[in-house]
């Protein structure tokens, strides 16, 4: 993964990061526990989030919880040709943004705990990467539970890996430990990257791979 990200977003779209914070943070108040976070992520990392995509022609990237799509613009610029891109966001604010800024990648307005079930309505292959913003941390265990069941349904028997991160600050409350634990226990493969320092809160970026 790539830890090492230069370059910000504030620099290089100084209205737009205000504009996103301000519409953000309205959201936050709306719907705390399922935005989960004050402010969008910085480039710093959504570079190290993403990493390299490599992958082939036809083949997916999911990404949960876009927000306003400071890892979704990481992943256009990184996603190769031929590759398809789905984005699953729950809140409509939010999902009318990326169809807005985003028109040649596809958005669902809906929840991750029913991938299997949008992708089959698109017809859509089970994807090689599933990058998410989730904010396992402030979701409930059943929801917890019901994405995870998801990620591994998805993943089971491919090379594919899960992308996510958790804020340092809150690493170790109980919620973020049941949520590894899940993770733990039906994954094979896992890394942990960071803290990414330059992110306001500084973050982890986990990776899981080799779903059981
Ligand atoms: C912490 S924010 C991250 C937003 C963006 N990825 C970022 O890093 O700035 C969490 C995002 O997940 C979305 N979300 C929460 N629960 C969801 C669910 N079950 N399915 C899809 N999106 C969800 C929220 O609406 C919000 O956009």
């Amino acid at each position: 993964m790539d830890a090492s990200s230069r370059g910000s977003a504030s620099a290089a779209h100084p209205r737009r990061f205000l504009r996103d914070g301000l519409g953000f943070f309205g959201t936050f108040l709306k719907s705390p526990l399922s935005v989960g976070a004050v402010l969008p992520s910085s480039r710093y990392l959504a570079r190290a989030l993403v990493g390299r995509l490599e992958l082939q022609p036809g083949e997916l990237v999911v990404e949960y919880g876009p927000g306003t799509g400071p890892m979704t613009a990481v992943i256009r610029e990184r996603l190769p040709k031929g590759a398809r891109y789905l984005g699953i966001e729950l809140e409509p604010r939010f999902h009318q943004l990326l169809v807005r800024r985003y028109p040649t990648l596809d958005f669902h307005l809906g929840s991750a705990e029913d991938v299997a079930a949008i992708l089959a309505a698109r017809g859509l292959p089970r994807p090689q990467r599933i990058v998410s913003g989730l904010p396992f941390a402030s979701l409930a265990e059943p929801a917890q539970q019901a994405v995870v069941s998801g990620i591994v349904g998805c993943l089971r028997g491919t090379p594919g890996d899960f992308r996510t991160f958790q804020y340092l600050h809150a690493y170790g409350w109980k919620t973020a430990r049941r949520f590894r634990a899940m993770m733990a226990e039906r994954f094979d493969g896992f890394e942990r990257v960071g803290p990414i320092v330059r992110n306001v809160p500084p973050a982890f970026v986990l990776r899981y791979w080799g779903a059981k």
